[in-house]
């Protein structure tokens, strides 16, 4: 029979995304309901490590619904790499009574937490929080959401300025090693063309396909570029060869960075982050350990932490014909 669960703990770690404030709030919310002490870990595993706790309760989360970021920060830690360094961690968690953790972040947060209930047998549960809905187990990982409308938000603003001067601008978006950020915006922004790392279609063709844009009149282009994508060794390179191979076009580069992960969640984030709290907390007080809370066809659904680690989502192929027929 499993330990029961009197206290359990909090942290957010990795790249911090929108909804996270939401997902803190229904977990600590969700054990108040079935009075469970929760404690909000500062820092991720550094400051479990250190012991940096905070006793939280229902009214410690009002007001956060809708901020974006982490009220509880986040940190990447060497030393929790170490077998030191979580043996530090779990002896903290003994000292303070806590039956079990759960961790708001990406596949590297879960990789941690799924090493450490291999060493300690503590009970661990992750919630996807990553703006690049790149984790297996899940349609949407908290953030992605609110990314996709800033990014859009942001590709409609250069789209006035690109049309007043008739530029080409290259756009790039985050997304680490996955296109989906920028399948999806360059979908909803119009984009003439979108580079992904799941697709390498060599420049020869982005150049072809820029000219037929604009023997069919288009007087300016947005080209949606993925950080992680392989076509060109970075986007400023792009705009060179375009540059060098493209006769009178006036070609700019607009790089969004660390914008797309900040902003007040959207609704869809703020409901998925309390829908994911609830069921994270309640499968740790049924006793179960190591799976991942996700949305599957609409509903919460459990993955396996190895399987969520070690999965990758696919680029949604039919995403991938409306692009290439919108383009045209
Ligand atoms: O994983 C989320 C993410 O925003 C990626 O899209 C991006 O490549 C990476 O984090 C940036 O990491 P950092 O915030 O450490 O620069």
């Amino acid at each position: 029979m499993p330990n029961k669960i009197n206290k359990l703990a909090v942290l957010t770690s990795g790249g911090d995304s929108p909804g996270m404030n939401a997902a803190i709030r229904s977990v600590v919310r969700t054990c108040a309901y079935h009075d469970v002490e929760c404690v909000g870990v500062y820092r991720g595993y550094e400051g479990l490590i250190e012991g940096d706790f905070k006793q939280m309760d229902a009214r410690s989360v009002r007001g956060i619904i809708n901020k974006g970021g982490t009220i509880l920060k986040s940190a990447r830690s060497e030393e929790f790499r170490t077998k030191e360094g979580r043996q530090k961690a779990y002896q903290k968690l003994v000292d303070n009574n806590i039956d079990g953790l759960v961790v708001i972040g990406g596949d590297g947060s879960f990789t941690g937490a799924l090493i450490f209930n291999n060493e300690f047998g503590f009970p661990v549960m992750g919630i996807p929080g990553t703006i690049d809905n790149d984790i297996f187990g899940t349609s949407h990982t908290l953030g992605f959401d609110t990314a996709l409308n800033t990014v859009v938000d942001a590709i409609d603003k250069i789209r006035d300025t690109a049309s007043s001067h008739n530029r080409l601008f290259f756009i790039e978006v985050m997304g680490r090693d996955v296109g989906h950020i920028a399948l999806n915006t360059g979908i909803a922004g119009g984009a003439e063309e979108i580079l992904i790392p799941e697709e390498d279609l060599g420049l020869d063709r982005l150049v072809d396909s820029l000219n037929r844009s604009r023997t069919s009149g288009k007087t300016s282009s947005i080209v949606i570029v993925a950080e992680g994508d392989k076509i060109g060794k970075n986007i400023f390179e792009l705009k060179e060869y375009v540059d060098e191979n493209m006769e009178g076009y006036d070609v700019r580069v607009s790089v969004l960075g660390h914008m797309q992960r900040g902003g007040s969640p959207s609704c869809f984030d703020r409901v998925l982050a309390s829908r994911m709290g609830v069921k994270a907390v309640e499968t740790l007080l049924e006793g179960k350990t190591n799976y991942m809370v996700g949305l599957i066809a609409n509903k919460m659904e459990l993955t396996p932490l190895d399987k969520a680690i070690k999965g990758k989502t696919k680029i949604n192929l039919e995403l991938l014909r409306v692009s290439d027929i919108m383009s045209i």
